[in-house]
């Protein structure tokens, strides 16, 4: 992305040889790959502050992620602290007594259990069998069985069922065999990570290391907070946003050694690399509540603002087209595009789609979308002159990163569209648009959608403009997505009328989401947002395919949503509608103002205020929003912490 300057590898002249016993023992052990999302987070500090504040501070800040399980370990004069507890942070808090004293260095961790079950013991901070070190690591050492019992063979003994003691002595073994040096500690993790397949983010304190960390990542965000006489590390940065702004992001492959006024960066080959520091654009406010009771109601009240944001300097002085300076072509290279491909997963694919409608209609280029997941494994023939998108949200789903990887290493320019500034996807795309969203920390995303789908109108009417749209369409886009953020906040206006909608659907089980064109994508979020945080079961379709199928489970105990916001289409949507009601079913439409819909047909209605075609996938999406909130809460289901979920799916 334009703002990431390229890095400069310099070697050191350390080389680093894996333990030869240990190699050939693991190369005959087996590797138990696991699955599961990760959903665990990470925090440090060095400094001059009360670690443990610190430490607590940036764990209850984390805690929408999801977890069972929270500790805490400082090091001070040699000695470590350490407090675990199950459940919240504030069981943590409570469990600190006054007489305790953490130091200024510490490491905390919540968990989410994948090795081990949900105990005290498994909780992370993890300590090494001879005191040594301590660790807090997010993702999955795949190969930890035949470490361990490499390790037991050398004497090794282990307290809990996890991944990550494992590894902790793995370093502990190499930082017992290494010579005394300036860099022991830092070499020590690197050989053990030398051993090590799977995924990591690591923070690890050692002892005869008093004032220093080492953290490394692979596939596992890690991100360095720049202080004044202090450093953070976190998973996110909304953990230490409320001390400093200024980053680092750190590269997989990559390791930091850090003090309270220094760090370092090298790869595990021993290059050392000159750190792209960069400012997030955060405010405090971002990443607390305020008078709101979950993230996702405030998040879903900010979008006035996020799509204003979204457009911000990103029109032409004439306000006819649209411009985006990140993605990096000129309009002569933007016009011999004849094909784009756009990538992604969950709710940012249904962005996508919604981008296929759109730029097929108003620009007449062909567009394609695939699933992160399946562009990576797949062998999509593109044409030379194809541009491939990323879209991601939170720029480190691992499966989108992987299509980025593969879309580049086939030659094409790939693009990212992101919310993260200097996330991983941010850094490896050739280029890109951000979103400006802010934070988003509901697991459920809102804002950073309809951002999404603000930026692909936009992308549709660049490339409109380039081809076949003349000035004054060009004008009338351009007006209608200026009023956007007024006609979201109208919307808004009318949540408790949607609460009282929403209320009567609480306790169904299922719910088909139905629209057709631009509305059908809005219509599979509208399911995944439903089923996501109420666990009610919800499919999106075409209006049209209905009766190919789905017709056969509409019953009275079965709603339909209907997305009937297009006036061209009014007559279809009305025949759909009629067909669901004749079976019985209960029918809820979001409609735009002026429809012409008559009570009689349908049970409940949502209005939009009346917009630009292109636009209506926006302002269709609030509703919706609200709806799958409202249930969710009349279902009193934990909204910001949906069962199973994670915000960043790090892995496969
Ligand atoms: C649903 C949701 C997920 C994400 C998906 C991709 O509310 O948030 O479906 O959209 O995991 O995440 P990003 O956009 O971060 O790549």
């Amino acid at each position: 992305m334009p703002i990431i300057e390229g890095k400069r590898k310099r070697c050191l002249s350390l080389t680093l040889t894996s333990d030869i016993y240990l190699k050939n023992f693991l190369a005959k052990g087996p590797a138990m790959k696991s699955m599961n999302l990760v959903m665990c987070s990470i925090i440090g500090y060095v400094g001059v502050k009360d670690v443990a504040q610190i430490l607590l501070d940036g764990l209850e800040r984390l805690e929408y992620r999801g977890y069972d399980s929270a500790g805490i370990t400082g090091l001070k004069d040699g000695t470590f602290t350490s407090v675990k507890q199950l459940g919240r942070v504030k069981n943590l808090s409570n469990a600190i007594k006054p007489s305790m004293n953490f130091g200024n260095l510490g490491i905390g961790h919540t968990r989410w259990a994948t090795h081990g079950k949900v105990s005290v013991k498994n909780a992370h901070p993890h300590v090494s069998f001879h005191g040594l070190f301590s660790i807090v690591h997010n993702g999955v050492i795949e190969n930890y069985e035949s470490i361990k019992q490499y390790l037991a063979k050398q004497g090794y003994k282990f307290y809990s069922e996890t991944d990550t003691e494992v590894l902790v002595n793995l370093i502990e073994y190499h930082f017992r065999k290494e010579p005394d040096s300036e860099n022991r500690f830092l070499v020590s993790v690197q050989k053990a990570l030398l051993h090590v397949r799977g995924t990591y983010g690591i923070a690890v304190l050692c002892k005869n290391n008093p004032e220093e960390m080492v953290i490394a990542r692979k596939s596992s965000p890690l991100i360095i907070g720049i202080g004044k006489n202090e450093m953070f590390v976190a998973s996110d940065a909304c953990a230490f946003v409320a001390y400093t702004k200024n980053v680092v992001y750190l590269n997989d492959g990559e390791l930091a050694h850090i003090t309270c006024s220094d760090f370092s960066i090298t790869t595990m080959k021993n290059e050392t690399i000159d750190a792209v520091k960069c400012e997030l654009d955060w405010k405090v406010e971002d990443v607390s509540r305020g008078e709101h009771e979950h993230f996702m109601l405030k998040e879903i009240c900010e979008q006035p603002i996020s799509i204003e944001n979204a457009m911000r300097g990103r029109f032409s002085d004439d306000l006819s087209t649209a411009k985006f300076g990140g993605l990096q072509l000129l309009p002569r290279e933007l016009r011999q595009i004849d094909r784009i491909l756009f990538c992604a997963c969950g709710t940012a694919w249904h962005a996508c789609l919604v981008a296929e409608y759109l730029i097929e209609k108003y620009a007449r280029i062909p567009v394609e979308v695939a699933y992160s997941s399946e562009f990576r494994y797949g062998n999509v023939p593109l044409d030379k002159n194809t541009l491939v998108f990323i879209v991601s949200q939170s720029g480190e789903t691992l499966d989108s990163l992987a299509a980025l990887q593969e879309s580049k290493r086939k030659g094409y320019r790939t693009l990212a569209i992101t919310n993260a500034i200097g996330s991983t996807i941010a850094r490896e795309s050739e280029g890109g648009i951000y979103q400006h969203s802010g934070p988003e920390i509901g697991v459920a995303s809102t804002k950073a959608f309809t951002a999404q789908l603000c930026i692909v109108a936009m992308l549709a009417l660049l490339f409109g403009r380039l081809h076949n749209m003349g000035f004054d369409e060009g004008s009338e886009f351009v007006q209608s997505l200026l009023e956007l953020p007024k006609k979201i906040s109208q919307i808004l206006d009318k949540k408790d009328e949607i609460q009282r909608i929403a209320k009567k659907y609480a306790n169904c089980k299922d719910m088909l989401f139905l629209g057709r064109q631009s509305m059908f994508p809005i219509a599979l979020e509208g399911a995944l947002k439903l089923k996501e945080i109420s666990y009610i079961h919800a499919e999106g379709y075409p209006a049209a395919e209905m009766k190919h199928g789905p017709i056969a489970l509409i019953s009275e105990q079965c709603p339909c949503v209907f997305l009937a916001t297009q006036k061209d289409i009014w007559q279809k949507n009305i025949s759909n509608i009629q067909e669901v009601k004749a079976r019985n079913a209960k029918i809820v439409v979001v409609a735009s103002e002026g429809h012409q819909i008559s009570p009689d047909h349908i049970d409940d209605l949502m209005e939009i205020p009346d917009t630009h075609d292109a636009l209506k996938p926006i302002l269709a999406t609030i509703p919706l929003q609200l709806f799958a909130y409202y249930i969710a809460k009349a279902r009193g289901c934990d909204i910001d912490k949906p069962r199973n979920l994670a915000k960043s799916v790090t892995v496969e």
